[in-house]
């Protein structure tokens, strides 16, 4: 037996602890399989999480591949999170599936992993947990769905709901015929088929350096995907091989590969949450100003939902990923290494544009800066952000009267009142949606138009949240106010009628009270404490120990690493 593999700390040797770990494992495998590298294949595949449901499959390639480098596979189901399914919202647990997977990789006898994830929470979930545990891991990230289509237009998954159900709100479309779309919207396997936030963190992982080149935005139902799987569990027997652990390559230059991808691309918002976690794993010190920094000037080269007009497997078509990185490959670090141990950029030679109006070249960007903008002010002391690209031109300079709702239930209630003191210029402002106010942070931040307006035409509005929207969502819209209201913040105190001034280029937002005024003022109880109040269980534990969106969102006691080292028996 190797004695260099973890592995071997459970299985070498003649005692009773390692009989135990031995034999009961002999289900199967071949007799000399405790000399050989232990692979976990960490699967997010559920019934109840559509997106990933596939990943049974995936696995199957991935452990063929495992075996044929001369490892031993083992699936692990780890915690799955269905974006459209779990309620309050998915990302009440992110933490949780990534805490879960953390303490199982470390827990369980495993040299590596190979992580599989699609639907939005379960790859950051997943690279969170390898980031901590610190094993060498790679991730295959389970592609996209094919495109559907209603009355000969293609639909795009979450961007044509918002759509669709803001025309029945405007009266434009019946709910019949609204109902009868919902059957051409999931084609098959896969996730999310906009830019959302499923394939920008796919996008955004492979950019990180912790994906095959190539892979990321393969589509779910594309033999492809199969065939980068079974090479995944190829490579991640040679990963354990060389210890490259995430420690060991991963640095502030990735993460900025990983900005000028997101930008580039359009990704979603969430991404910026979730990368803030991901470093803080690492101990790497990213922070809300260096997505700004570093994304100002990287233009959006990909013509794709909610930004643009085309879907994923179009994306595919036209070149995928590689073919933007090589475009915008004069911005990314040059020294930053992936999984391969070679630089993100040496794996761009290849890659080329098939498709310029899906993918349009450098000399002709749909947008000259298309980062995600970071703005300060009186009303986001610690930040927050807005994608400008997916905003309405005209309202990124704006000054508006404040209309409040104190939760997505007094929204719902009143948003459709025609006696909602409301005009197209006014701010629609919505609290009690943060971390700990949800608590768990939901995307309702692109809150729905009031419907009198949408009836005279207002397509956009000003919204400012302290909550998240969906990576397929779009509009003028402020979000991950920090500290959000339930944490005490400016965002608590503001009234009905108080003036709001957004203005994304001097990256400000401030509401307009003296600060004599303000200090009068109280929030209400309901603010404070947040919508929920557990007793016990995980929400408790959520709403004591959660970090602001600013620094991403995880809880106090799991940012950094505690290593992959056990160091107690079992028996
Ligand atoms: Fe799973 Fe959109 S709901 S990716």
């Amino acid at each position: 037996m190797s004695s260099s593999l973890r592995s071997a700390r459970w299985y070498a040797g003649d005692g009773r602890n390692a009989y135990i770990h031995r034999a009961w494992m002999r289900r199967g495998l071949p007799a000399d399989f405790v000399d050989r590298p232990q692979i976990a294949i960490a699967n997010t595949a559920s019934d109840l999480t559509p997106c990933n449901a596939h990943l049974a499959g995936v696995a199957q390639a991935v452990k063929n591949g495992v075996y044929e480098a001369g490892g031993i596979p083992l699936e692990m189901p780890v915690v799955s999170l269905g974006e459209t399914q779990v309620r309050p919202t998915a990302m009440l647990w992110r933490n949780m599936a990534a805490m879960a997977t953390e303490e199982m990789l470390r827990a369980n006898p495993v040299d590596g992993a190979v992580l599989l994830g699609g639907c939005d929470k379960t790859i950051p979930a997943l690279l969170m947990a390898a980031a901590s545990v610190d094993l060498p891991a790679l991730v295959v990230p389970g592609g996209p769905m094919a495109t559907g289509h209603f009355r000969g237009v293609p639909l795009g998954c979450g961007t044509d709901v918002w759509r669709l159900s803001e025309e029945v709100r405007a009266g434009r479309l019946g709910a019949e015929e609204f109902r009868r779309s919902e059957s051409s919207l999931i084609r098959g396997p896969g996730h999310c088929n906009t830019m959302g936030t499923a394939s920008t963190m796919a996008l955004v992982a492979e950019a990180l350096g912790v994906v095959l080149p190539g892979l990321a935005g393969t589509p779910a139902a594309d033999a492809g995907l199969l065939q980068a799987a079974h090479e995944s569990g190829r490579f991640a027997v040679e990963l354990v091989a060389k210890g490259r652990t995430p420690s060991s390559f991963l640095g502030k230059g990735n993460f900025h590969n990983a900005i000028v991808a997101l930008a580039a691309v359009g990704g979603s918002t969430n991404a910026v949450v979730h990368l803030l976690a991901i470093a803080g794993r690492l101990g790497i010190d990213l922070t809300l100003g260096d997505f700004d920094r570093v994304g100002a000037d990287v233009p959006l080269l990909v013509n794709l939902q909610p930004a643009g007009e085309f879907l994923m497997d179009d994306f595919h078509r036209a070149g995928g990923f590689p073919a933007v990185l090589r475009e915008v490959r004069d911005l990314l670090d040059p020294a930053a290494l992936t999984i391969t141990g070679r630089p993100l950029l040496e794996q761009l030679e290849d890659a080329q544009i098939r498709d310029p109006q899906v993918i349009t070249p450098r000399a002709t960007p749909l947008q000259p800066h298309a980062g995600i903008a970071v703005l300060r002010g009186s009303l986001a002391p610690d930040g927050a952000i807005v994608k400008p690209v997916a905003a309405s031109p005209h309202l990124l300079r704006h000054r508006g009267r404040a209309v409040v709702f104190s939760s997505t239930e007094d929204l719902r209630a009143r948003i459709d009142d025609p006696d909602l003191p409301v005009d197209e210029d006014s701010v629609l402002v919505l609290r009690g949606c943060g971390p700990m106010g949800y608590p768990g942070m939901p995307e309702v931040s692109n809150m729905p138009l009031p419907r009198k307006l949408l009836q005279r035409g207002v397509r956009d509005m000003v919204r400012i949240c302290d909550g998240r929207m969906s990576g397929t969502a779009y509009g003028t819209v402020v979000l991950h106010v920090a500290p959000e209201a339930a944490a005490g913040g400016p965002l608590a105190l503001v009234r009905d009628g108080d003036w709001i001034a957004l203005d994304v280029a001097a990256r400000t937002v401030d509401l307009e009270v003296p600060a004599g005024e303000l200090a009068t003022r109280t929030a209400d109880e309901a603010t404070v404490r947040g919508y929920a109040n557990p007793r016990r269980g995980w929400e408790r534990l959520y709403i004591d120990h959660v970090l602001q969106a600013n620094v991403g969102a995880d809880l106090d006691f799991l940012v950094g690493s505690s290593g992959a080292d056990v160091s107690r028996e079992s028996h």
